[in-house]
């Protein structure tokens, strides 16, 4: 054979030091985003059983929980509430003394500077259970009357301090409705974070159990998408773009890169990866029986999520990547 005839690839894999070189991307303490649940009550740091490592926090327990993703350097939090009264106007959702619009306030307070991102949804805040308004007589969640407490509860959040708001209910218009409502109300300046192109999976099951927003009835295919599509996700982003949201979502992620490296390559906006909770307890289940090795299937899981083109991962992992590369390899 002739000895050109063909490429040595394998020069650029001689040595770490090569490797690290030619290295195209990159994993960051800075990409990461850390959700986090606050329940009410006092002492209260509870784990959630199908995501080890994950818990519920009241407020108190909440501020040690914030200072220490401070201390490891992660920039932002995303805040999800888990309210201790439900009702059919889902009203914790936006009162001003919610569990979410308290725990905005103390985590400010302490770190001025941390992102406090909040999820606005309703679904927590409902007997149904549902992202919207359910009509009592034919059991259909209600669009345009969902939008106006869907605004409502993301202008409490920003009136209690949020630096961004992250709408994750599915129903058109929503972003509208909120730039609407916080420009009148003069935050001209806070951002939107989509979650954008959101499929209906089953991949959110332990957080419906973290987070005690399973649909009482029915499911949620009528507002979130179906997961064979991927041209319907495009048409969900133009008209996130079009209404003036900041950041892009696509959630879940792993079965969904092609999503987000369409979404990548259309448009310049940020995009956010949402490693969602079944993705984590999947990776959790198989450590915990020695059957992978935890550290390098999370950073290898999450380094394809950036190669596919997100800029922002949102992740139950943060707290261990923060570590992992401060520990280096
Ligand atoms: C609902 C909501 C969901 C998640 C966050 N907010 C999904 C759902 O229950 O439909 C899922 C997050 C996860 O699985 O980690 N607004
Ligand atoms: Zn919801």
């Amino acid at each position: 054979m002739n000895l050109f005839d063909f490429q040595r690839h394998r020069r650029l894999r001689r040595s770490a030091g090569i490797r690290a070189m030619v290295r195209e991307n990159h994993l960051s303490v800075n990409d990461m985003l850390y959700p986090v649940f606050a329940v009410e009550g006092e002492g209260i740091k509870q784990e959630i059983r199908s995501m080890p490592g994950v818990y519920h926090f009241s407020l108190d327990k909440l501020k040690i929980e914030i200072q220490e993703v401070v201390d490891l350097g992660i920039p932002s939090v995303i805040l999800f509430g888990v309210p201790s009264h439900k009702d059919e106007c889902s009203s914790e959702a936006y009162s001003e003394n919610g569990i979410v619009q308290q725990a905005i306030r103390m985590i400010k307070a302490d770190h001025p500077d941390l992102v406090v991102i909040t999820d606005v949804c309703l679904c927590q805040y409902n007997p149904a259970g549902h992202c919207g308004i359910v009509d009592a007589e034919s059991g259909n969640i209600l669009n345009d009357p969902s939008l106006e407490l869907i605004a409502k509860t993301a202008l409490s959040h920003v009136q209690a301090g949020a630096d961004i708001v992250a709408p994750s209910d599915m129903m058109d218009g929503r972003i509208a409705a909120i730039r609407h409502l916080l420009d009148e109300n003069g935050y001209t300046d806070i951002p939107i974070m989509s979650y954008s192109v959101k499929y209906a999976s089953a991949y959110y099951g332990p957080f419906r159990e973290a987070a005690h927003s399973a649909p009482a009835f029915g499911d949620r295919k009528t507002y979130q998408m179906d997961p064979a599509n991927s041209r319907e996700a495009l048409r969900e982003a133009d008209s996130d773009v079009v209404e003036g949201a900041d950041f892009l979502m696509v959630k879940p992620a792993l079965a969904y890169l092609d999503i987000l490296r369409q979404l990548r390559d259309r448009y310049d906006l940020p995009i956010v990866a949402y490693n969602v909770s079944g993705e984590y307890a999947m990776i959790k289940a198989a450590a915990q029986n020695g059957w992978v090795d935890e550290k390098a299937i999370v950073m290898e899981t999450l380094l394809g999520m950036k190669r596919a083109g997100a800029d922002i991962i949102m992740t139950y992992f943060a707290k261990d990547v923060a570590r992992y590369l401060k520990e280096g390899n």
